[in-house]
């Protein structure tokens, strides 16, 4: 709890740092793909106390809804679309400072605002999902995020 307490004091970079050992501790206890998304998306959201932190996994050729925290989402997004279809398919970290103005952007709650999605490459070379998380405010995310998140993805696959 103490822990908790200063993580949630620190500057954002201070926050990922601590966060991102943590993270590699629970992913390296833990081989099961959704076991890892699901404390992975939990420690995220605690840690920050974003609108909506998750994974889309490549199933069958779509995006398919994994573990997250937050309100309900829609299941199945195509390659190419929306924001997380996007990333995908260009196989690139997206930050969306205002999602209204991402053409084809896909609203499963109209509180979200601005979003930022990373792509997760596994060793192969083939994207195996993304990690989305969405901010009820505009322009939360910046290089910084994009940094810590992408770390975050490679440490998943
Ligand atoms: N907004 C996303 C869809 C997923 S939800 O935000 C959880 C998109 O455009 O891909």
């Amino acid at each position: 709890m103490a822990e908790h307490l200063d993580i949630a004091q620190g500057s954002k970079e201070e926050k990922y740092n601590v966060l991102y050992t943590q993270i590699e501790s629970v992913v390296s206890a833990e081989a099961d793909m959704i076991a890892r998304m699901a404390n992975v998306a939990a420690m995220i959201h605690a840690t920050f106390g974003f609108w909506w932190t998750g994974f889309y996994r490549v199933i069958d050729g779509v995006l398919v809804l994994g573990p997250f925290q937050g309100p309900m989402a829609c299941t199945r997004i195509a390659l190419g679309r929306g924001v997380c279809g996007t990333a995908w398919k260009e196989r690139t970290t997206l930050i969306v400072p205002d999602v209204e103005l991402f053409p084809g952007h896909i609203a499963c709650s109209s509180a979200s605002k601005s979003e930022i999605v990373v792509p997760i490459i596994d060793s192969d070379n083939n994207v195996i999902g993304v990690l989305d998380i969405d901010s009820e405010r505009l322009a939360t995310f910046d290089e910084c995020d994009k940094h810590w998140l992408e770390k975050i993805a490679s440490l998943i696959a």
